[in-house]
């Protein structure tokens, strides 16, 4: 939050960027915990850089912070020496370099916001990334000024016995008053923003990794002694990412300690601090007892994603926060490929690619799009989204498609090698894989760099004609993007890889004299045509096998022809995505009969997915159950809101609900008999093969309360009953809540009584509660607000219920009056006034409003305007602002 003399928002513009004029060589810092405030004493030695004018200024960045001295080569200076506005402090006779000395006093209790240095639960921990580091002392705070470290924290033994910043621990002992301190110093140059400071009591789990060139490096996972039983998972998945990055991308690990802190109020999911990362509790912990299967994956994923950061981020970070991209995209794409290989590459990527269409898509079609690399922002905290993360790793990714495996290695090792320990931008990364794959480079970076200009989704429209005379055919692909302000579109470089599908099953076809059952293009100008030779009936086209390219596909195919690439398409993604086409495809068209009255929306249809489940679907549960239990999983309303230009979620509901209803019928006797297996019911496993039984179980209980909700009730019960883990535990409350089953309240009160004591599973409690898709929602979260164990202080339980029931709760959120929305800004602005992090991005939920009927965006407007009206974070303030902006 820019608290700074109510300034007016400023704007900030990539095409601004300067240099800085000073280069810092090293800091030194003493941090004092006091029992009601910490004193900072920051000791920097600065070198004006070569290319800066003599008279260059000395920039300083600073925020919230009580000054107290400031000396310049051992040299008091007074306020007049210096100019300080907003948070923007400068000092003009700093000559060649020289050591600046400051004091400050800062309030770590009353930092509510979570960022710079606060205390979550007694423990005092940072978060620096993007711009928190100027709330803990006056510093350049900026990604591209790197220097080395060593720091000295000072605190009370008895409540701080654990004393941890970056890099190695080089003294530590007793200080007076029944105190004591630590000093590390962390050896590798770093930005601010990769700064980190714990001190609390903690306990530790320790254990170690030998790496390839023999080193060995301690691992410590630090926790609240009580957590210390859920660590083992994470502690695993350190250790495999670590040989992972070794082996995949040559990247060895570079200090002799490794550190995670496990902290219960935290703005996001973890932070990747040079050797001492930051998590949220709900990222690190995991025991089978306490967590699902989408927990423990989410573990296994999010420590990787911050080990990856070492490289990805970290020996080379970003020089600008419009670089972002450059560290996050790659490094989701690394954590991708990482937990592909771990798990199932097919579920992996088709919930990803799921994921990216629900959220991201929307992102880029409402009014918050903005491009991959965006040319300017107010608040950077608004801008670690999912089109910078997801869809920055999906151009990582077809970058990789591209160039294939080989050459993607070959351009990621020159990028590391060439920008190690520099902070490099987009352009370094593209010329890397250019060079290193010897393609004429400015051609390359040009073309490619388009993806991180241009925001919105591309859209592909595929014609293609079968010549039955000649066996040929010819495939004509288009590609076009809206235009939004100050980016005339360009053709995008678009992989596109492909198949044939015949009557019976994959054909091979020649293209360019190569035969093959599968091709790759690439589409770079408006419009391009292909001619394939031998193709020996009339095919139907698997396309984007593997989701190829972030783009939305328009192909003329009939239900006819999706149905036969459900049955028969090698490609397993693509059979996915098949169903998931024709099952939005019958949804709306369901929809749309039920908006006009149509009298057959009251009679039994006939679903072409219904027939192609029917006939494929009980051999695939038993040969592959994991993408089984995904293809049941129907497109959800927000999936289905990004499909329509006037979006009703309460016809929608009803129309997917009946599109299930015919889907199941048929199935209901392979349906019973998985669930006869008990999976559920037996030790947990963290396996691929065991989370698909217990996932296709899942699915089978929920699809059971549709056609059966008095059996699927008493076995839900008995699930919670002999549940052995969280896994079937959770999957039996929420189909007891969501499907609303005999005894969903009893099982509620009991689920509480029996996990009260547990955060983390407390939190997918009211979750579970707030998600429940029913308008009777609204008045549950309400009570939920009210519940003795809501706490508007943790960020995951305002989560669990305003942002569950806002962002993933639909027919309760958009209620036609209003009241929904209601709720959420007056949740809004308690929760601005204390942490504008989290205010904002629980905000973006009212991005919607373009798609919704004219009463309903009467709604939100009127909301919009009454909040824009209230005093703001900047942070909330920008947001609502671009939301307002928008027009249809
Ligand atoms: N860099 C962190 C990651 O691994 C996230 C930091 C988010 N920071 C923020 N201000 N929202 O993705
Ligand atoms: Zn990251």
């Amino acid at each position: 939050m820019k608290t700074e003399v109510g300034l007016t928002a400023i704007t900030i513009y990539l095409k601004d960027y300067q240099a800085p004029h000073y280069a810092l060589e090293h800091t030194d810092l003493h941090v004092e915990l006091l029992s009601d405030c910490a004193e900072v004493s920051a000791t920097l030695r600065f070198k004006r850089a070569a290319s800066a004018p003599k008279d260059a200024a000395l920039t300083l960045l600073g925020a919230d912070l009580e000054l107290l001295s400031v000396a310049w080569n051992d040299q008091p200076l007074s306020a007049d020496d210096w100019q300080w506005q907003g948070e923007t402090w400068q000092f003009n006779g700093a000559g060649e370099g020289g050591v600046l000395s400051t004091k400050v006093r800062i309030y770590p209790d009353k930092n509510l916001a979570l960022e710079g240095l606060y205390r979550s639960h007694g423990l005092y921990c940072t978060q620096c990334e993007a711009e928190g580091f100027r709330k803990i002392t006056l510093f350049p705070d900026r990604p591209d000024v790197l220097s080395t470290f060593r720091t000295t924290i000072v605190a009370d033994q008895a409540s701080c016995p654990v004393l941890l910043s970056n890099g190695n621990c080089v003294a530590s002992g007793k200080a007076e008053n029944g105190r004591h301190f630590a000093t590390w110093e962390d050896p590798h140059p770093k930005p601010s923003y990769l700064f980190a400071l714990v001190a609390g009591d903690l306990a530790v789990l320790r254990d170690s990794f030998t790496t390839a060139s023999g080193r060995e490096v301690a691992l410590e996972i630090y926790t609240a002694e009580v957590d210390q039983d859920k660590c083992d998972h994470a502690m695993r998945s350190l250790q495999t990412a670590m040989r992972w990055d070794e082996q995949r991308y040559g990247c060895e690990y570079d200090l002799d300690r490794y550190m995670i802190v496990a902290v219960s109020h935290f703005n996001m999911g973890a932070m990747e601090n040079k050797g001492l990362n930051v998590f949220n509790t709900s990222c690190v912990l995991a025991h089978p007892a306490t967590t699902t299967d989408a927990g423990f994956q989410r573990v296994e994923a999010v420590v990787a994603h911050e080990y990856f950061h070492n490289w990805s981020g970290n020996r080379v970070t970003c020089r600008d926060w419009f670089q972002l991209c450059l560290k996050e995209g790659f490094t989701v794409f690394r954590d991708q490929q990482f937990s592909a290989e771990q798990l199932s590459p097919v579920v992996q990527r088709l919930e990803d690619v799921a994921f990216l269409q629900t959220h991201q898509f929307a992102e880029d079609a409402g009014p918050l799009a903005h491009a991959v690399r965006p040319e300017s922002f107010v608040e950077i905290n608004n801008f670690y989204t999912l089109t910078i993360y997801e869809k920055g790793a999906e151009i990582a990714r077809m970058l990789h498609t591209f160039l294939g495996a080989e050459g993607f290695r070959r351009g990621s090792d020159h990028y590391f090698k060439t920008y190690d320990g520099q902070a490099a931008i987009v352009e370094d990364f593209l010329s890397s894989m250019a060079i290193a794959n010897g393609l004429a480079v400015d051609t390359f970076v040009c073309q490619w760099l388009r993806w991180y200009r241009q925001p919105g989704t591309p859209v592909v429209r595929v014609t293609s004609a079968w010549h039955a005379d000649s066996k040929t055919l010819s495939l004509t692909l288009t590609q076009s993007q809206t235009s939004h302000a100050g980016v005339t579109p360009e053709p995008l470089p678009i992989p596109v890889r492909l198949g044939f599908i015949g009557e019976t099953g994959e054909l091979t076809t020649t293209l360019a004299s190569v035969s093959a059952s599968s091709h790759q293009l690439l589409l770079e100008k408006a419009e391009q045509t292909w001619h394939f030779s031998q193709v020996e009936q009339a095919p139907v086209l698997s396309l984007f096998r593997d989701f190829s390219a972030p783009v939305r596909v328009q192909a003329a195919l009939s239900d006819e022809d999706l149905a036969r690439l459900i049955r028969l398409d090698s490609n397993s993604f693509n059979r996915w995505s098949a169903t998931y086409t024709l099952a939005t495809r019958e949804i709306l068209a369901l929809a749309e009969q039920y908006r006009r009255g149509d009298v057959r929306a009251r009679q039994p249809q006939d679903s072409a997915l219904a027939g192609a489940l029917a006939a494929m679907w009980p051999a695939l549960a038993t040969s592959d159950p994991a993408l089984a239990s995904k293809l049941l999983q129907l497109p959800n309303l927000a999936y289905l809101s990004d499909q329509v230009s006037c979006y009703d979620p309460a016809a929608l509901q009803r129309a997917r609900e009946a599109l299930l209803l015919q889907v199941l019928t048929p199935l209901e006797g392979s349906l019973q008999s998985i669930l006869a297996n008990e999976h559920m019911l037996t030790p947990y496993v963290y396996s691929a093969a065991a989370m698909a039984a217990r996932s296709l179980e899942a699915v089978a209980l929920d699809a059971l309360a549709r056609l059966q909700p008095e059996a699927a009730a008493t076995m839900a019960q008995r699930w919670l009953s002999v549940a052995p883990h969280m896994s079937a535990e959770q999957a039996a409350l929420t189909t007891l809540v969501h499907q609303q089953l005999p005894g969903a309240d009893a099982a509620v009160q009991a689920f509480y009584a029996r996990w009260q004591h547990e955060p983390l599973v407390l939190d997918q409690w009211f979750a579970t509660q707030a998600s429940a898709p029913h308008a009777s929602a609204r008045n549950t979260v309400e009570a939920l607000l009210q519940h003795d164990d809501f706490d508007a202080a943790v960020p995951n339980r305002v989560r669990a219920v305003v942002g569950q029931f806002a962002s993933n709760n639909p027919v309760a959120f958009h209620d036609m009056a209003g009241k929904g929305y209601d709720l959420l800004a007056q949740q809004l602005l308690l929760i601005d006034a204390r942490n504008p992090q989290l205010a904002s991005r629980l905000a973006g939920a009212l991005g919607i409003w373009p798609k919704l009927d004219p009463a309903r965006q009467a709604c939100v407007l009127k909301t919009l305007d009454a909040l824009l009206n209230e005093s703001l974070s900047s942070d909330t303030r920008e947001t609502l602002t671009r939301i307002r902006a928008a027009h249809d």
